[in-house]
């Protein structure tokens, strides 16, 4: 999970990286306060998920709280590469000698983290590794070992950092360290990092990726979680326990087992190219059991979708028998019935494996209009096409 600038510089200062105050805000009034209480010349920053706002015009000095509710009431609602901005944040406006870049990150490939300093920040770091690669400095850190104060001073001394600052920027590289391994996170960058005229070091930008699977390790994390951006139908199935991602097509899709799901989603969109390029609305996979109420939570969240025309269910019967998954259907259409939900969409099963014959016999038998049942998945996956291009 990626966080928010105002997020990441909160855990920052958790542990002890220095940052400049700041307040985030959603309206120009709140962000007049803000100005106000933190006093001086501020910035209004867009808190958007996604690097280069200082270009895209979402950075802007304000020199007072007049300043400030101006700039905010601007960036507030700009598209930043499709980031709809919805918070900014006012901070303390630094003064800025020199910009440097400093991060973490978990390195997959080489089995370590892989640290990366330049006296050279600022800019996108993505141009200086191409433009300029020596002057991106990368050090292994071992995890185990991690960052220790000596691991710290071996980044400093190979990214070249001038000696007046190189033991700071080594307290602030153990600190974000901290951040890395106590907070779980697989990415921590700084950029920039600057130094004042003054000769303090300030971190003013801040990116930080938590590591998912952590996640039950934080219960502070579950703030972070960023409800109003997130789709409102996953938030639900996250709720009642299914693993669904939206897509943007027009065919619902439920299956049992990420690999089935998977195969499903391509075999429907090479169906759907036949009929003008109809595609997966989502993935869905209910897991192993698939019970009436699973199949009902299933059915409802793909329904709730507006751009779904018609759902295919594919199941292949493993240890659960498809009896019990022909039962779900059947009853799971009764269940969002009764609650005032009747299912309006074409639905086509294919149900196969542990006892197939009797699962499709008690479809067959329960003639429910709109549900067919379809022997393989391909002529299932064709005909959910259809249905869908013809409910257009
Ligand atoms: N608090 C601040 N005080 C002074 N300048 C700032 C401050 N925050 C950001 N800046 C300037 O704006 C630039 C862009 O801001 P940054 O937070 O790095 O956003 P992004 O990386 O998305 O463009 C920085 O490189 C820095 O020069
Ligand atoms: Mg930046």
């Amino acid at each position: 999970m990626d966080l928010y600038e105002y997020q990441a510089k909160h855990l920052f200062g958790k542990h002890g990286v220095p940052v400049v105050p700041g307040a985030v805000c959603e309206t120009p009034d709140a962000a007049r306060l803000a100005a106000r209480r933190i006093g001086g010349t501020t910035v209004v920053k867009a808190q958007v998920k996604t690097g280069g706002r200082g270009k895209a015009g979402g950075v802007k000095l304000a020199k007072d709280e007049d300043e400030a509710s101006a700039r905010a009431a601007d960036i507030l609602g700009m598209d930043i590469k499709g980031h709809t901005v919805h918070k900014v944040l006012v901070t303390q406006a630094a003064e800025i000698a020199e910009e440097y870049y400093v991060s973490f990150l978990l390195d997959r490939a080489n089995r370590a983290f892989l640290a990366m300093a330049s006296v050279e920040g600022g800019m996108e770091i993505e141009q200086v590794a191409v433009e300029k690669p020596e002057a991106l400095a990368k050090v292994r850190v071992d995890a185990l070992e991690g960052c220790s104060p000596a691991k710290a001073a071996e980044i400093v001394a190979a990214a070249r950092f001038p000696a007046e600052v190189a033991d700071q920027v080594a307290d602030v590289l153990v600190k974000l360290w901290d951040v890395l391994v106590l907070e779980d996170a697989t990415l921590v960058e700084v950029n920039p990092l600057v130094r004042t005229p003054d000769g303090r070091i300030l971190a003013l930008d801040g990116k930080v990726t938590l590591d998912g699977n952590a996640h039950f390790r934080h219960a502070s994390h579950a703030d972070l979680v960023d409800v109003a951006a997130s789709d409102p139908i996953e938030l639900r199935a996250k709720a009642l326990d299914l693993n669904y991602v939206k897509l943007d097509g027009e065919v619902g899709i439920i299956g049992n087992g990420a690999g089935l799901v998977m195969s499903t989603l391509d075999v429907v969109a090479y169906a759907g190219e036949e009929f003008g390029g109809v595609r997966p609305a989502n993935f869905l996979d209910i897991g192993g059991g698939a019970s009436a109420e699973v199949m009902s939570n299933g059915l409802d969240i793909v329904l709730n979708d507006p751009s779904v025309r018609s759902v295919f269910v594919n199941v292949f019967g493993g240890i659960t028998s498809c009896v019990e998954v022909a039962n779900g259907v059947k009853f799971a259409i009764q269940i969002l019935a009764d609650a005032g939900k009747p299912v309006d969409k074409p639905i086509v099963c294919r149900i196969d494996g542990n006892r197939a014959e009797e699962g499709r016999a008690i479809l067959l038998e329960a003639a429910i209009p709109g549900v067919e049942l379809v022997e393989t998945m391909d002529e299932a996956a064709r005909r959910v096409a259809e249905l869908a291009a013809a409910g257009k």
